[in-house]
């Protein structure tokens, strides 16, 4: 996630038990592109032991053949193509979730790069642009290209996050499909998992905004599935994860008012799991310095109480934050 999954971000994860695998915030590709020395460093100083996916984002074939070829010098396990993101800055110019307008120019998109991409060739993808029906126009395409893998997030770009996933698209997706699919989409619980794994059929799944509110969420799952207790964090244990949160945001020459203002990026999304009434998250954002933030999450995390850290229905506002973002 752009802006959220960087290199101290995974490490952090991993602390929590971790993904299996990995994906950089994407690299946008065109013409005069190079690759993001932040993000490649993700990739050459991984430190989670876990394959890691680099992610593109562009429509620009020669820049996307060039830098495809560019990320294969990499230690990486895949190059995926984001067919997804729905900023206006990033659709209207017919990149991420704008080329599900246009299946043909899609089509040539992946037949350029599966001619290139020596390692596994991966897509992430929403199910349209504003309407579902081309989702069927695009299976056929994802197939011809034989990709290894692809993500469905299961809403079109123009339902952005606020609509109803459709689980029961991305299981038709895994029906219509020769390679294995990822079902995407309001994750937010083990049991949710494993529901979403038996509904839709998906060979894995990819989570987002649930990892940054409960690290633990990857564990969990994996303790669910092997039919083992599900650890539980306490409200204590949630506050040790911000303070390490806090640390991890720290960079050389960082100022307090910065780190605090990249604490709030995590925050917005922990705090739908902390309490219903808005007030945490209503204060997080007003917060000016480290004093102030702990101040906060001292008097809503220090307890002992056990914090699902799903999100409660808060009137809200995660759309909000997601405004014109690159998400
Ligand atoms: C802040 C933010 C940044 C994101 N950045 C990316 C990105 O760079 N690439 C991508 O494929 N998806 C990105 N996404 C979308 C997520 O990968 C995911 O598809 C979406 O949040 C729905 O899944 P979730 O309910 O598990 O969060 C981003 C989402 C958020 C909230």
């Amino acid at each position: 996630m752009q802006d959220v999954t960087d290199l101290p971000f995974w490490g952090l994860m991993n602390r929590y038990g971790g993904a299996d695998t990995y994906y950089t915030e994407y690299f946008r590709v065109h013409a005069d592109s190079r690759l993001e020395k932040w993000i490649l460093k993700s990739i050459t100083h991984n430190p989670t032991g876990r394959p890691v996916v680099a992610q593109m984002i562009g429509n620009d074939i020669p820049a996307l053949v060039r830098t495809a070829r560019e990320l294969q010098n990499h230690p990486i396990a895949a190059v995926d193509l984001n067919l997804g993101c729905p900023a206006p800055i990033v659709y209207r110019k017919c990149a991420g979730g704008g080329l599900l307008r246009e299946p043909q120019r899609v089509d040539a998109i992946l037949g350029a790069l599966r001619d290139v991409v020596k390692v596994k060739f991966t897509v992430k993808t929403r199910i349209g642009f504003d309407d579902p029906a081309v989702f069927d126009e695009l299976l056929p395409i994802f197939s011809r290209h034989s990709l290894d893998l692809l993500t469905v997030h299961g809403r079109t770009v123009a339902e952005r996050y606020r609509s109803a996933v459709h689980y029961d698209i991305i299981a038709h997706a895994v029906a219509a499909l020769p390679f294995p699919v990822l079902a995407n989409g309001n994750i937010s619980s083990p049991a949710k998992a494993l529901e979403v794994l038996a509904t839709t059929g998906a060979h894995g799944l990819m989570i987002g905004r649930a990892a940054i509110r409960n690290p633990w969420i990857f564990e969990q799952i994996r303790q669910q599935q092997n039919g083992k207790p599900v650890f539980q964090p306490r409200g204590h244990e949630v506050l040790d994860y911000v303070r390490a949160l806090y640390s991890s945001a720290a960079s050389p020459g960082i100022t307090e008012g910065q780190q605090v203002q990249k604490m709030k990026k995590y925050l917005n999304f922990l705090a739908l799991g902390v309490e219903p009434t808005g007030r945490f998250l209503h204060d997080i954002r007003r917060v000016a310095t480290e004093a102030e933030l702990f101040n906060i999450c001292t008097l809503h995390l220090a307890h002992d109480d056990f914090m699902p850290l799903e999100p409660f229905a808060i009137p809200f506002r995660e759309n909000d934050v997601l405004a014109g973002e690159h998400a």
